[in-house]
């Protein structure tokens, strides 16, 4: 059986719509996925989703808020405005992540997700419950403040996805990727390498998207 290679998303962390959508169009045919960014959707809302919707009738559309509370009104938003799949941060209530879950099931029932956005402390119990209010995408994040800091990628990260996957979640994988970082997780099943200023920052975004996805293919293939 062919095994699904993993996706590759953009996030637009700009901090106004012209630069995202700018950046949308120069390599939102290259990627699987287009994130709006938490950065972006704080300064203009969920306007940019809408934007992107329009421009990528096609795509998968997340909305990365963070969601922490009103999980229901807050997906409800989102939802009509495009997205496929939102985020909702690890210390979340499971209320907050079930009434997210239904409301952007409501709007979307094809595609509407709801991520779990995995930052500081999370416990494999939560993980669990997680699991049993129907959520089963996790997002493993480093963060840019942590790396800005020194963290680095490493053995400890992995682990957890590989654990998170055992348990039956779809893992994404973000913070500060590069395509050399991607080399670390061949062999481990991630659902979605998301990037971020390592396509949007580069010389050439839609030549940097495109070297990610060559090296995404290339740890596919070291793997078969
Ligand atoms: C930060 C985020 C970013 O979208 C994510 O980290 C990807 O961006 P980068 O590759 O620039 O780190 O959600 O909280
Ligand atoms: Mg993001």
């Amino acid at each position: 059986m062919t095994k699904q290679l993993p996706n590759l998303q953009v996030a637009l962390d700009h901090s106004n719509l012209k630069g995202a959508i700018t950046a949308a169009v120069s390599v939102g045919n290259e990627v699987d996925v287009i994130e709006a960014g938490t950065v972006c959707l704080l300064q203009v809302g969920s306007e940019l989703v809408e934007v992107l919707r329009s421009l990528f009738p096609n795509k998968i559309i997340v909305a990365d808020t963070k969601c922490a509370d009103a999980g229901g009104t807050v997906a409800k938003n989102n939802a009509v405005r495009g997205a496929d799949w939102m985020t909702c941060i690890c210390s979340a209530t499971i209320p907050t992540m079930k009434t997210a879950r239904k409301a952007i099931e409501d709007i979307n029932p094809d595609k509407g997700e709801i991520q779990v956005e995995l930052y500081g402390d999370w416990t494999y119990d939560q993980a669990q419950q997680w699991l049993d209010a129907g959520i089963s995408q996790a997002i493993y994040h480093q963060s840019r403040d942590a790396l800005l800091a020194g963290e680095t990628w490493g053995e400890k990260d992995l682990n957890k996805v590989k654990k998170l996957i055992e348990m039956g979640f779809r893992v994404s994988v973000t913070g500060g990727l590069s395509v050399d970082t991607l080399k670390l997780f061949e062999g481990v099943d991630v659902f979605t390498f998301i990037a971020g200023r390592g396509i949007t920052e580069a010389k050439n975004p839609a030549g940097a998207a495109r070297a990610f996805k060559d090296e995404i293919k290339q740890i596919g293939r070291a793997h078969v």
